[in-house]
């Protein structure tokens, strides 16, 4: 006999079906998606890679997504996310690879522009000027002695989709800095190119992206020095940065810029943070928000580290964005609050801790809970990759969907926490 509950669920099996059928993942009817449960507080994002922006599979060394995967991967996005950032493919080395009006290569990152568009997401621009995946002609002088060429290193086009992208060597010191030792630009002429730079990258999609990072780690991890030792601040000097927003300012009056970084959660970093913040705001420099990566692992921060932690940053008076949220699980990771990519092999070693899923899910629970607690100041949270298949630390397990695109215990621990549900607190 047919009862009202048996139609109900025949219903939800119909439901799953066609969801199955369409890419989607099977997760329950009642279940709220991410952007749905935190919609009142904040946009819930993830950084996509060039296979969801363009739609087409990748083979490669580290990573194997096929056509079909790749169709549940943009599924996944468009079910789950109002936002979206480019995990790559704006990135100076991908976007400008070469010298020159023509030395631009738009194609991938107007994919990833047009996927936001066309599914009315809001959409962030990632990034502008960083010591990484900078190719070795932007700080190169333009009076060569003879015989020394102006030779670049790109980055294969064929690695940018996938995890691996970020090897060391070829991003934040292979391009930004250690791999180049040729004649350097005077400061007129790397002013004069990250102008053309920003205003060319950021004019093309002026009103489509709504936020971009504008300077990205440019804050020395350890030691007294505030600003890390990078090409931008040896031929510039500290100016780099207020010159950068300006020149973004300029190129776009309505775009939300901001300073992003890692390691927040780490209070001697953070002290750093504020005090460079503060000091471009006496120079009125237009900076608008703080980007806090949050690459963290399963057993930091606790809730009331996060706590602290965005509390001392809402001090600035700064709305806060959190841009490349992961949560580590491999034990390699667990001592370490540094997200450098140089680490990224250690810190991805040695198995997953014991418990990891539920370590993850309570890592989750205590993070959200803190963004929510702060929800005046925070206003995106992008989780950086959709799932731990295309994830840059795959093996650390650290996000909320399986490399199947399945929801892992966190997913469910981070659709509690929006309810207010605290069945996990850590
Ligand atoms: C940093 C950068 C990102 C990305 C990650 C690792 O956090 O800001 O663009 O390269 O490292 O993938």
């Amino acid at each position: 006999m047919k009862t009202p509950s048996s139609n109900h669920n025949s219903r939800i099996g119909l439901l799953t079906a066609v969801l199955v059928a369409i890419g989607a993942t099977a997760r329950s009817a009642d279940t709220p998606t991410l952007k749905d449960a935190y919609k009142d507080h904040f946009y819930v994002g993830a950084a996509i890679n060039r296979t969801i922006a363009t739609g087409t599979a990748v083979r490669a060394e580290n990573v194997n997504r096929t056509s079909e995967l790749v169709d549940k991967d943009i599924a996944l996005v468009k079910e789950q996310f109002s936002q979206i950032s480019p995990e790559n493919d704006l990135k100076w080395a991908l976007i400008h690879p070469r010298e020159g009006a023509d030395g631009y290569s738009f194609g991938p990152a107007d994919a990833y522009v047009n996927f936001g568009l066309s599914n009315h997401m809001y959409i962030v621009g990632h990034t502008l000027v960083w010591h990484g995946q900078t190719p070795n002609w932007v700080f190169q002088g333009t009076n060569l002695p003879p015989g020394v060429t102006n030779a670049l290193s790109p980055v294969p086009a064929a690695s940018t989709n996938v995890p691996g992208t970020n090897a060391p060597g070829r991003s934040r010191f292979g391009l930004g800095r250690g791999g180049f030792t040729g004649p350097r630009a005077s400061r007129e002429e790397l002013l004069q190119r990250m102008r053309d730079h920003i205003h060319t990258v950021v004019g093309r999609y002026k009103g489509k992206i709504k936020a971009w990072d504008v300077v990205n780690e440019a804050i020395a991890d350890g030691g007294t020095n505030i600003l890390r030792n990078s090409l931008w601040l040896e031929i510039i000097g500290p100016d780099f940065i207020a010159k950068a927003f300006e020149y973004a300012h300029e190129a776009d009056p309505d775009a939300i810029l901001r300073y992003n970084d890692y390691g927040l959660e780490n209070p001697a970093k953070r002290r750093k943070l504020i005090t460079l913040i503060k000091s471009l705001q006496e120079q009125q420099v237009p900076v608008m928000a703080i980007g806090s990566q949050t690459h963290v692992n399963v057993s930091s921060p606790s809730f009331e580290a996060e706590d602290q932690a965005l509390t001392e940053l809402e001090t600035l008076g700064l709305p806060i964005h959190i841009t490349e949220l992961d949560v580590n699980g491999a034990q390699g990771g667990q001592r370490s609050s540094s997200a450098d990519i140089s680490n990224n092999a250690a810190t991805t070693q040695g198995g997953l801790v014991d418990d990891a899923n539920r370590k993850l899910a309570d890592a989750y629970a205590g993070l959200f809970r803190a963004f929510l607690k702060h929800d005046k100041s925070v206003k995106v949270v992008t989780f950086w990759g959709v799932n731990d298949g295309v994830s840059w630390r795959a093996q650390g397990r650290p996000l909320l969907f399986d490399g199947n695109d399945q929801p892992k215990p966190a997913f469910e621990a981070v659709i509690r926490a929006a309810a207010g549900e605290q069945s996990n607190p850590r």
